[in-house]
């Protein structure tokens, strides 16, 4: 039996790297069949046919398939009339509610000296990603004044922060597997990121519910809570940003609010050389979505430059999270010899190669 994949490449490098990633799945050793269900949306489908995001979609997501990978689109900055973006939509209406994106780096390449290995999640729902904007055109008499209001609930907030510890568990659990020192093992750890010294209310929200789940599983009676060993701290998301920049080392899961952990996310990604190589899962109970974290790209896109790791990573970690652990990791490895041997990168990492080609040597180092 194949395992279906919406495939929803959208726009822009979307639909040149998602194809990169539906080769290296149908190519790894170890790996399930799969059967690749084409599945419209983006900003293009959007200026034909008056809709971002088709119901066909949501349909076939919600009934036919097993899981999902989606490129990237094109959102305009300015308002047009209709439009919301699809990507936020899906997150929503299949409550993929965890954004979790791995920004590790590769030993033996240039960032060896601020080694980061470091995964953020993101709360995927709320914050100010409702959009619930308001334009009030006469203000108070100088002018017009836009509000935006921003949402934190603590059921979100709750369940981020307990897929947070999950995270964490996981990695320390593969840290413990793979035999690591017992003072690298001993990073486990959940920081909370947010800035409830200014927004005590919301952030305030949002700091204690998720520290209300490590603390009622530290309190758990009859024998130690899920959580043994994970320790948390928490990070005002200014100082966050210097911190990741002085020293990443430091960090092993951060949690976020949904706007916060948006933009660290890219942040962090230039700290192992390219938005183009940063991947992220979409979560939810019992669907999960592979995203890279970059956008659409349209300064490089139909150039056959764009770099097709973060979509193939993210393939990876949708198989993890489906459980295809073995096969996962033998992709990891693959992007991690070709990114160390330094002969196939594509412009962003300051190599020469075309997307294909860097596609071919990952294709290349999975089956030899
Ligand atoms: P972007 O992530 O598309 O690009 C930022 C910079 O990184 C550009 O210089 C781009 O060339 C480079 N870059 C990104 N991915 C790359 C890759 N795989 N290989 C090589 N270089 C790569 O962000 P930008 O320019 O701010 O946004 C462009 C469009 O993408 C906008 O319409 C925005 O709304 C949309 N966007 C969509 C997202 C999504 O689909 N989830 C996320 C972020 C932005
Ligand atoms: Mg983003």
């Amino acid at each position: 039996q194949a395992l279906k994949l919406g495939m929803i490449p959208a726009d822009g490098i979307g639909r040149e790297v998602l194809p990169c990633a539906a080769r290296v799945l149908q190519s790894t050793p170890g790996a399930p069949k799969f059967e690749f269900v084409h599945l419209d949306a983006g900003f293009e489908y959007f200026q034909k046919h008056g809709t971002a995001l088709p119901d066909a979609t949501i349909q076939s997501l919600k009934n036919d398939c097993d899981g999902a990978m989606f490129g990237s689109v094109s959102s305009p900055s300015h308002k047009v009339e209709g439009y919301s973006s699809p990507i936020v939509r899906l997150r929503k209406e299949l409550d993929l509610y965890a954004n979790i994106r791995p920004v590790i780096g590769v030993h033996g390449t240039k960032d060896d000296d601020k080694w980061v290995d470091l995964v953020i999640v993101r709360e995927n729902t709320e914050c100010l990603y409702i959009k619930k904007e308001q334009l009030d055109q006469k203000g108070s008499g100088n002018g017009p004044v836009a509000t935006a209001i921003r949402q934190i609930s603590q059921h979100a907030s709750s369940r981020i922060g307990k897929k947070a510890f999950e995270v964490a568990l996981a990695r320390q659990q593969m840290r413990v597997k793979a035999g690591i020192a017992a003072q690298e093992t001993g990073k486990a750890k959940v920081t909370v990121c947010h800035k409830s010294n200014v927004l005590s209310v919301t952030d305030g929200l949002f700091r204690t519910s998720v520290r209300s789940v490590f603390e009622d599983d530290q309190k758990s009676k009859g024998g130690p809570g899920r959580f043994e060993g994970i320790s948390m701290d928490e990070q005002l998301v200014d100082s966050m940003v210097y911190r990741l920049f002085r020293e990443p080392h430091v960090f092993d899961v951060v949690v976020a609010p949904n706007l916060y952990g948006d933009i660290i996310s890219d942040g962090a990604a230039a700290l192992v050389g390219s938005l183009g190589v940063v991947s992220s899962v979409n979560a939810g109970d019992n669907f999960f979505m592979g995203e890279p974290v970059h956008g659409s790209a349209p300064d490089i896109a139909g150039q056959n430059k764009a770099n097709p790791i973060a979509s193939i990573r993210s393939a990876a970690l949708l198989l993890e999270y489906m459980g295809y652990t073995d096969p996962a990791l033998k992709i990891y490895a693959a992007v991690d010899q070709v990114i160390r041997e330094g002969k196939y990168l594509t412009p962003d990492l300051h190599g020469k190669a075309t997307t294909t080609e860097c596609q071919d040597a990952i294709l290349k180092a999975l089956t030899n």
